[in-house]
């Protein structure tokens, strides 16, 4: 069956061009990867009958795959399968497709295909919660590559998902958020979807409702970039995930990982502890994919408070370059401070050589521009995917600047100051950048995010030791004059981390 599918849908690729369907989130899994995603589940509800949801459907290879699968293991299973999809485009497509299952096998598939906005047409009250209306439509089974779409804060679908959305939704997590809602006790789904939501405030009220009414079973990731959808070059990381809708924690997460996703035989398997995976006040959920990654999430793990309850705090740098022309400027002169970039952290220092911008200078005129001389740990927020660091700082030391009380600091770098903006102490500075600049710290970050942006917001939400030992790593950082990696690891573990 899936053969006839995948003929057609080529078919439909080749006749419609990419920025058509780009414009409606729609990208269509690769065979391998709808096989595998049929795989994940658990048949243990289909020796009778059974419900499947596909929303999003395209030309319905996950349905078809996942057909496929129960039927080759139980041939009498009888099959109610409802597809959603808006596009008129591939709806004929859609149409022949399951015409075409279904006279394979014409006793024990029936299908429904639901001409219309998978969102909006599971309830009527579009401003107050779809996530709690009365009798929903209820599935045994739901697999789905939903549509990636920013929609509006105010586009009805946002609007009728509340509990979910926060800041600019997307419409990948509104699926999957009304997916589990139209889950049975106990049953699980099968999702493709982009890495993004796993940390970040954008995504923790979607965190929240998913990992509280429900569970991740199953954890599948594409160690290279961009090729889940094979042919289809999407910019997104992507993931499957297998949740199950119930509220008991498994002990273990089933991680797996392939290269690519035409060979799903070069798999490896790692069963990480929930904990380790779903962490955190903000529900992180990390991606180990090695014991020894597992072994850093459970180091971080043995502190509990954070930069900011230590009194510390990651913040971002104040000066918008592009927005702040009149007040930037080429040389130093009277009333005119040096502006820091990215490009003057180097070797674990902050220096102000020239940074080969235009611009290195900042005027002394609006206090909101600038900020005071003093101890920071600063640090990039943009790295190369290619660069071997995620977190690449370095301690600024106002001595070193002695004839300015205040500087700039661009907002391409964070840097860490006291949260009540008084000055850290040179040991605490010391010992904020030995954390930073420990490879724990680093593989911690990539394990949480698989971007390369560095979040404070995200650093300021790690597990940190207590203020005073931070205090006694910079005091040993300062006795051994060493900044390098290796003997930041050495002190750190030392201290806070035997
Ligand atoms: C990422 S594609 C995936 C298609 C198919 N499931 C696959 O895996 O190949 C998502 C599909 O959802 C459809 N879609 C977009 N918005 C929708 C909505 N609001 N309701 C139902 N379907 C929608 C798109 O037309 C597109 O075909």
């Amino acid at each position: 069956m899936l053969d006839h599918i995948i003929k057609q849908t080529t078919e439909f690729l080749e006749n419609m061009p990419k920025s058509k369907r780009k414009k409606k989130g729609q990208f269509f899994t690769s065979v391998e990867t709808a096989r595998f995603m049929a795989e994940m589940f658990e048949l243990n509800k289909c020796h009778d009958h059974v419900s499947i949801l596909d929303p999003g459907s395209g030309t319905g290879i996950l349905s078809v795959a996942f057909i496929e699968r129960i039927l080759s293991a139980y041939p009498e299973c009888v099959i109610s399968l409802t597809c959603y999809e808006t596009d008129p485009d591939v709806l004929p497509v859609l149409k022949s497709n399951l015409a075409y299952t279904k006279s394979q096998y014409p006793n024990q598939i029936n299908y429904c295909i639901a001409e219309e906005d998978y969102i909006l047409s599971q309830g009527n009250d579009f401003d107050g919660n779809l996530l709690a209306s009365e009798n929903p439509k209820k599935y045994d089974y739901i697999i789905a590559n939903p549509p990636y779409l920013r929609v509006m804060r105010d586009h009805p679908s946002a609007l009728a998902m509340p509990k979910v959305v926060h800041g600019a939704p997307n419409l990948y997590f509104l699926f999957a958020a009304m997916s589990l809602f139209n889950l049975e006790k106990n049953a699980e789904m099968v999702y493709i979807i982009p890495r993004s939501w796993t940390s970040g405030a954008y995504f923790k009220a979607f965190r929240e409702y998913l990992l509280t009414e429900g569970k991740i079973e199953q954890i599948h990731l594409f160690v290279s970039r961009d090729k889940v959808f094979n042919a289809e070059e999407v910019l997104q990381e992507t993931m499957i995930i297998k949740i199950r809708r119930t509220e008991c924690k498994p002990k273990e997460v089933l991680i797996t990982s392939s290269n690519s996703c035409n060979d799903f035989a070069d798999i490896t398997k790692l069963r990480a502890p929930y904990d380790s995976v779903v962490s955190g006040e903000d529900l992180y959920v990390y991606l180990p994919t090695s014991e020894e990654e597992i072994e850093v999430i459970k180091k971080i793990n043995t502190y509990h408070s954070t930069l900011p309850e230590e009194g510390l705090k990651m913040k971002t740098g104040i000066v918008v370059d592009f927005r702040q022309w009149d007040e930037l400027r080429k040389e130093p002169g009277d009333h005119i401070l040096p502006l820091f970039y990215s490009q003057h952290i180097r070797n674990g220092r902050v220096n102000h050589q020239p940074s080969g911008k235009e611009y290195d200078w900042i005027i002394d005129e609006k206090p909101g521009l600038i900020q005071k001389n003093k101890n920071y740990v600063f640090i990039k927020r943009f790295t190369a995917k290619e660069e071997r660091r995620r977190l690449q700082c370095g301690v600024y030391s106002p001595s070193d600047f002695k004839e300015y009380k205040f500087i700039g600091t661009q907002n391409k770098i964070n840097f860490v100051d006291r949260v009540d903006g008084s000055e850290m102490d040179a040991q605490t500075t010391y010992g904020v950048y030995a954390l930073l600049n420990s490879t724990l710290f680093d593989m911690y970050y990539r394990i949480l995010n698989g971007s390369t942006q560095v979040n404070s917001t995200e650093i300021n939400n790690i597990p940190v030791p207590p203020a005073y030992m931070i205090k006694k790593i910079g005091e040993q950082i300062l006795v051994t004059d060493d900044l390098s990696t290796d003997n930041c690891d050495r002190i750190i573990s030392e201290v806070a981390y035997a």
